[in-house]
């Protein structure tokens, strides 16, 4: 088989196309539902897909680079809806800490975590976090992941949060990208030193002078806060976002990590696009999201490796919300970005079947960041972001326990593979069900 690059013109024939549908968030039972074309065709043009159906027999392939998936199946682009992915420095040390029975927050109390990568990244030169985030991305682009959110916070000042959000900017830019990077601002992440004692002096800092500065360079598309007992309270929380909404910025909330605060109800009193971690979230909180359409971002390698509950994401889809799963990679609490132990510890731990697993990872993911109009589904009129699989099933997810089924990872038309290690004669065997 011969594969070009470009042009972005592109036939999938003899795939076995699995992808949820809609604009929107699928909720609740809606999950579970998917579209499922044995000896399917997806036809891209200009790297939008136009058409979606059976194979075609008669067709004039001309223009067009060719792909049989050999009825593998193919997915929408893995959408990674909250990832903390350009910063300096990193910190194995404390993941020694905590497997010694440090906590998360005792860490930070001490003037670690967090604060350790701010230092890191203020003194990091531009281009270290360039060539960092891009070795991530890359990495993220073999496991499937199409469109990746990247979230500032490690420089909470002026000059380095805009820093952060100018490297995702540029690796936006670059020709023939991989992945599309959602900018998210998130300079309540913590609180910097020069403000200890006054967390709403620099929640006043960050309305009055952050988001201004931000929304007109257009770096961030939404806004984040760390909701967290000893981090950002309610009430600041709400100040922020409702600031940040009134400006035109989607908002999203780190909600109910670690304890319980009332971060849930605040999404969803607020509309929040998403509230994400909630391992500690009420039932109350749960249904506040179902109600009020705001995606629930769950979030199960941060709870695997922080060694804490997992959240509740079957009572979740049950009472009727729109459950996300994205990776959290951060360089602290969670420095993997692993799709498929990501799937597995959803399906596994968070009792998710692969139906729900494929949505929250897709459409899901798309709607937490306000883009599922775009992404998110293999349908006509989408960019022709897709995964196909190594596999004839998408039970292959699950079951390669934490190891990588993708065969190729599509990116607006165009076939990545020139990453792939997999393409060897060392590659296993394809898996057949039948
Ligand atoms: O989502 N909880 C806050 N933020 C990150 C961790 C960031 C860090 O430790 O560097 C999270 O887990
Ligand atoms: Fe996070």
């Amino acid at each position: 088989m011969k594969l070009y690059r470009e042009p972005d013109n592109l036939i999938v024939k003899n795939a076995r196309i699995v992808t949820p549908l809609g604009n929107t968030a699928r909720k609740g039972k809606e999950m579970q539902e998917l579209l499922d074309i044995p000896n399917g065709m997806v036809i891209v043009e200009h790297g939008v897909i136009t058409y979606v159906g059976k194979n075609k027999r008669r067709l004039d392939t001309g223009d067009y680079t060719v792909l049989d998936a050999k009825h593998a199946v193919l997915l929408p682009g893995f959408v990674d809806s909250h990832t903390h992915l350009v910063f300096g420095g990193y910190r194995p040390d404390e993941f020694i800490w905590r497997m010694n029975g440090d906590s998360y927050m005792s860490i930070m109390e001490r003037g670690g975590g967090i604060a350790n990568t701010v230092r890191a990244t203020r003194e990091a030169h531009q281009w270290d976090l360039v060539f960092k985030s891009e070795w991530l991305l890359n990495t993220m682009s073999q496991m499937g992941v199409t469109t990746v959110e990247g979230k500032s916070g490690y420089g909470l000042d002026c000059e380095t949060e805009l820093a952060q959000l100018r490297t995702m900017s540029y690796l936006n830019c670059q020709k023939g990208r991989k992945l599309e990077i959602i900018p998210t601002f998130l300079g309540a992440h913590a609180l910097p030193t020069e403000y200890e004692g006054h967390p709403d002096d620099y929640i006043d800092f960050l309305i009055n002078e952050m988001l201004p500065a931000i929304r007109e360079k257009e770096f961030a598309e939404n806004c984040d806060i760390f909701c967290e007992k000893g981090v950002f309270t309610i009430e600041q929380s709400r100040r922020l976002l409702k600031a940040a909404k009134e400006r035109g910025f989607g908002v999203k909330i780190h909600a109910d990590e670690i304890n319980y605060t009332g971060g849930a109800e605040l999404a969803a009193e607020l509309g929040a696009l998403s509230a994400d971690h909630l391992l500690h979230a009420s039932d109350a909180g749960i249904r506040a999201m179902a109600e009020q359409n705001v995606v629930a971002t769950l979030l199960p390698l941060t709870a695997f490796t922080l060694r804490e509950p997992y959240a509740r994401g079957r009572e979740m889809i049950d009472n009727g919300c729109a459950v996300a799963l994205a990776t959290d990679l951060n360089p602290g609490s969670c420095f993997s970005c692993s799709i498929p132990l990501t799937i597995a510890l959803a399906c596994l731990y968070m009792h998710m079947s692969v139906e729900e697993a494929i949505t929250a990872l897709t459409l899901n993911g798309a709607a937490a960041l306000g883009h599922a109009d775009r992404i998110g589904s293999i349908e006509v009129g989408k960019q022709a972001d897709m995964v196909l699989l190594d596999s004839d099933t998408p039970a292959a997810l699950a079951y390669y326990t934490g190891m990588n089924c993708v065969q190729y990872t599509i990116k607006e038309g165009r076939i990545l593979n020139d990453f792939n290690p997999y393409q060897t004669p060392l590659r296993p065997p394809f898996i057949k069900t039948s």
